[in-house]
Parts: structure tokens; sequence; C-alpha cells
């Protein structure tokens, strides 16, 4: 597997300049991640439908929408039928994921669902070939520039082998204290999927900054 997808995410851009944030990695990043919170789900508020609408007219980069919002089974198609290329809710907040998994996917849209730090992977295994993606959130969602939690790395590594076993096209993503210093380290667990924001937008080349994660992440598949 020589997958290494960079998704930058625009929780550490500009939110008044979307479009001209976008456009700095356009090219080089492969998603456009954008982290939807609703104030519930996570103590924090982004922001939401109107603001992914305009930015979807405002770049030729697939959009990764990253639901952290409660409730996602009424509000997640809404973001597949905006044309995000994918669409990601938390298992934890879902009421019938499987059944959501199939709307998302139905309209379009790749389904990815996340697991927060402490959500075990082992509860879901049967739900792998519903979904496109398992995001493994790598800090408690809810803020950008946080500390990576190595504690993960076990499960990212069941979640390999777990997709692996499935025959599934699984993809697999972190997101949370993404960086040159850890990406190694996610790669070789397995993930081919990596969200960065401060990592990329706070590096004064953010096309650069993608182009350096993807390299990383590559050459520690390779290793
Ligand atoms: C956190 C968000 C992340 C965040 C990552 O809840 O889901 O996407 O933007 O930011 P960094 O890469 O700075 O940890
Ligand atoms: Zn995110």
């Amino acid at each position: 597997m020589s997958r290494a997808l960079i998704s930058p995410s625009v929780l550490s851009a500009d939110f008044a300049r979307l479009g001209e944030e976008a456009a700095r990695v356009a090219g080089h990043a492969d998603w456009l991640h954008v982290d939807v919170m609703d104030n519930h789900f996570v103590p924090n508020l982004t922001l939401g439908l109107p603001v992914v609408e305009s930015l979807l007219r405002a770049t030729a980069t697939p959009v990764d929408c990253h639901l952290m919002i409660a409730d996602p089974d009424r509000w997640a198609p809404a973001y597949a039928e905006a044309g995000a290329g994918s669409v990601t809710f938390h298992v934890e907040a879902a009421t019938a994921p499987v059944k959501l998994a199939r709307t998302l996917r139905g309209l379009g849209a790749r389904a990815g669902m996340g697991l927060r730090p402490a959500t075990p992977v082992e509860p879901y295994v049967d739900l792998l070939p519903e979904l496109d993606m398992l995001l493994v959130m790598t800090v408690e969602p809810g803020f950008g520039g946080q500390g990576f939690l190595d504690v993960v790395l076990p499960k990212l590594r069941r979640c390999r082998e777990a997709v692996d076993r499935s025959g599934a096209d699984v993809w697999l993503q972190v997101d949370g204290g993404v960086s040159l210093e850890t990406v190694e380290r996610c790669a070789e667990a397995g993930a081919d999927v990596f969200v960065a924001g401060s990592a990329v937008y706070g590096a004064t080349d953010p096309a650069a900054a993608v182009d350096g994660l993807r390299a990383a992440a590559l050459a520690a598949r390779a290793g």
C-alpha cells in the first residue's frame, strides 16, 4: 500500500479568507479538511453548511468534511448533497451509523466514520465494508494545535489489521497533532490519509509543508 493522502485542515487557516487559504495548497493537497463543530459534541464552535457551500464554490480541491456534531443522522446528509467529496460523522454521536453511511454513499459522497481517542474499534469491525474511511482521532476533537496522543497508536495498528482483514478498501485517516515529527509513526502504524492543521497553515509555505508531510509518510512506509 503506497497511498499517502494529505488533507490540510482549514481550522488553522484564516476563516475570513478561506478561498485564498484553499488556493495556497491547491495542486498539493489531495483533500481540504473542514472541521464542523457545534459546541455540543465538542466544546467549540466553528462553521456549518453555508460556509462549506461557499468553500466548495471557491476551490476545485475535494472537500473532506469532519463533522464533530451531535445528531449527524439528521445533519450529515446535507453536506453530501452540497457536494462534499467525503463526509465523516462520529460514531459516538450517530444513532444509526450503517443507515447514515449508506445515505451518504447514496448521495455520492465517501462515507467516513470517526473514533475519539478512547473509542475502541472492535465493536465496529463488521461495519467496515459500509465505510470508505475510518478516522482515528489522535487528539481529543475540538481544537487545533494540540499534542499528538501516542496512546492511540496501538488502536491505529488494530484498525489497519481490521481493514486489511475485511478486504474492503477503507482509507485510514489520522487527525490531530500530525506533523513532520509524528507523521512517520502514523504511517508505520498503517494510516494512509493524514490531516494536518497547524503543521500546514502554521508554516510559511503551506504547499511545501503538504509535500513534506507526504514525502515523510511515504518514506516511513518504504522503510
Ligand atoms: C481537531 C480537528 C483537527 C484539527 C487538527 O478536533 O479535528 O482537524 O484541525 O489540527 P492540528 O493538525 O493542528 O492538530
Ligand atoms: Zn478534523
